[in-house]
């Protein structure tokens, strides 16, 4: 939506620069699931400037990142080529992913997983997006939860009812759903594995 690339875009403007001292931070929890992208390549949804982006890449996993904020692309880029790390980005708007397919940007059963953080994607985005998950591949997701806004006061808006994802179980083997109390936040995990043929 082009309103959320507007705010966004001012955001990571208003950030600084200096690969030195502005790397973003990534999630607490990205180390309890590095082990589900991997071979790659993954695709990362609203990757931002790269906060997990990065930290996958330095894995040696290919990864792909999906954002609305070209601002944000660009400093990820900018970090990725300071470090020599190749992260591929995609400007794509996920209120409209098959465009993601009809624009040749991703393709059917191409990815080992595909990741979503800090991000509230709708449950029909990620039905839309899992033709792109190969056999047997990942989709770990984990956003703030109500228990997040309840405490800081973030908008609720954009957290994750209990349970809200789900429903993904009637195409996907949910491998663990969980409600933890991270060191930066309160989240809803979900880790769920497509079945192979
Ligand atoms: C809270 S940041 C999270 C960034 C990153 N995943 C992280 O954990 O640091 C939310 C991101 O969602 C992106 N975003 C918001 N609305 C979007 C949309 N409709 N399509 C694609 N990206 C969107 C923003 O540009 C921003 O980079």
């Amino acid at each position: 939506m082009i309103n959320d690339q507007r705010k966004w875009d001012s955001i990571f403007s208003s950030r600084n620069e200096d690969p030195e001292s502005s790397l973003p931070r990534p999630p607490a929890l990205l180390d309890d699931y590095m082990e589900y992208f991997w071979p790659g390549p993954i695709l990362d949804l609203a990757c931002g400037d790269g906060a997990a982006s990065l930290a996958i890449s330095r894995n040696g996993i290919e990864v792909h990142g999906v954002d609305v904020s070209p601002v944000g692309l660009d400093r990820l880029s900018k970090f990725a080529n300071h470090e020599g790390l190749a992260v591929k980005t995609l400007a794509a708007d996920l209120d409209h992913p098959n465009r993601l397919f009809t624009e040749n940007l991703i393709s059917e059963a191409r990815y080992a997983a595909i990741t979503a953080l800090r991000f509230k994607a709708t449950l029909s985005c990620w039905q839309t997006l899992i033709p792109a998950l190969k056999p047997g591949g990942y989709l770990v997701i984990a956003s703030f939860n109500m228990a997040h806004s309840r405490k800081t006061g973030f908008n609720p808006k954009f957290c994750l009812r209990e349970g809200e994802y789900l429903p993904l179980s009637d195409t996907l083997d949910c491998m663990h759903y969980r409600q933890t109390e991270r060191s930066d936040g309160n989240f809803d995990e979900y880790l769920f594995c497509k079945p192979l043929p």
